[in-house]
């Protein structure tokens, strides 16, 4: 069995599914490894390093796809500009692809049927679920983590003043005060992140958990609490708030979103459009040079200006909509994503390397297209008559 791995072709994207230790670890099981040159430099690791680990270094992705059985991916297939071709039509047939697929997104439809259609496997790195068995293998909390870190770091970057208290001989500043919006993995990691740098720290959150861990960091738990039975949905996650409670949630956020000098807000409701919480009025009342990260801009974003996979600046404030955020830190986000992907892989193929397990539960939540049909529920319900 050959596992393949591509350069990862989007722009800005330096991530790579397997850094040479995990292509040790796949050699050390059994699997044949190839690896297209170049594919580990965005995270710093040369085609040495990787031949080092024991794998083969291929000189195009053409050849990585033809070689292999098994594709380990960051992103979903894309077309290749300079191939003139679709990832998707270089995976062989029958072949397995592993990686970030978010099939459930209406952008990724056209991808997941083109798969089905060619009898690929695919399996999505984002269907993990989150429990306690899958927890090393959970790539989109890792992926949140560094999200939550960086989103901070730029934040800060883009800042026109001081974060922390600065005494100096003509007397001391202001801490920059940051408002959380959404403590989840996101907001947690951002939290502890701003702490560090000495900013005074506001946070918001629907659910009682999540308050209670933001206030573990020491942020000072703001705003708005929601009746537990709609705050709480499925699985312990955040439930949908009927609009009337969003309104109130505005009305609540309002003075707080004015006052702060940095806003970075991940409210998210698994499988749903995230709620708009931010209005442009409510931007309009910030103090120029403001910040505000949109980190939720996938699933739509929380503040209704925010424009996708961009930075603007509206009534004086940044409004940073960035999608790839993980890809900026590519050395953490590899070294993390790659181990996740190395578990997963352990666990998909625990009878052998030559008989995957189709029936086990992590397996079953992530597979989208499978004997030629699509099976992932996302998916299916997002594509209605048109799977
Ligand atoms: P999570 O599920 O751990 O946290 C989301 C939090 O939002 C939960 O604590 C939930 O209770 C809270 N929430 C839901 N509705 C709310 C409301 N009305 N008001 C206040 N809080 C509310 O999710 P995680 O892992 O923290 O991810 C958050 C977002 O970050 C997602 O939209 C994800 O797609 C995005 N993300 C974006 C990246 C980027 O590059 N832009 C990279 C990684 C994640």
């Amino acid at each position: 069995m050959v596992i393949g791995m591509p350069t990862e072709i989007l722009e800005r994207e330096h991530r790579v599914a397997a850094l040479p230790e995990e292509v040790a670890a796949y050699v050390q099981m059994g699997f044949e490894v190839v690896v297209e040159s170049g594919a580990g430099t965005g995270s710093l690791h040369s085609d040495e390093e990787y031949r080092d680990a024991g794998a083969r270094i291929l000189a195009g992705a053409e050849e990585v796809y033809s070689a292999a059985d098994i594709i380990l991916k960051v992103k979903q297939p894309h077309f290749n500009a300079t191939l003139g071709k679709h990832e998707a039509d270089l995976i062989r047939e029958g072949a397995i692809l592993i990686t970030f697929l978010h099939p459930a997104a209406p952008s990724n439809h056209d991808i997941v049927r083109k798969l089905r259609d060619r009898g690929v496997i695919s399996l999505t790195m984002d269907g993990i679920p989150r429990i306690s068995r899958a927890q090393s293998m959970d790539a989109l909390s890792s992926m949140s983590t560094v999200t939550g870190y960086k989103s901070v770091i730029m934040a800060t970057a883009a800042l026109p003043r001081f974060v922390p208290m600065i005494g100096t001989a003509i007397g001391a500043t202001k801490p920059a005060e940051f408002l959380f919006i959404g403590t989840g993995v996101v907001g947690l990691q951002a939290i502890a992140t701003a702490k560090r740098l000495g900013a005074v720290v506001k946070a918001v959150d629907i659910r009682q958990a999540a308050r209670e861990e933001a206030a573990s960091l020491g942020a000072k738990v703001v705003g708005f609490e929601a009746p537990e039975e709609y705050a709480v949905g499925e699985g312990g996650y955040a439930g949908t708030l009927p609009p009337e409670w969003l309104e109130r949630e505005r009305t609540a956020l309002a003075p707080l979103v004015a006052e702060a000098d940095v806003i970075i807000t991940s409210a998210l409701i698994p499988g749903e459009v995230s709620p708009v919480l931010i209005t442009p009025d409510m931007v309009a009342s910030m103090r120029a040079g403001s910040v505000i990260v949109d980190v939720a801009v996938d699933q739509g974003g929380n503040c209704e200006i925010t424009v996708p996979a961009e930075e603007t600046v509206a009534y004086g404030v940044t409004i940073m909509g960035y999608i790839n955020i993980p890809g900026s830190v590519p050395v953490h986000a590899s070294w993390l994503y790659g181990k996740n992907m190395l578990e997963f892989v352990k666990n998909l193929f625990k009878n052998g390397i030559e008989t995957p397990d189709w029936d086990d539960e992590i397996v079953k939540h992530t597979l989208v297209t499978h004997d030629r049909r699509i099976v992932h529920a996302g998916a299916l319900h997002a594509m209605g008559d048109r799977a």
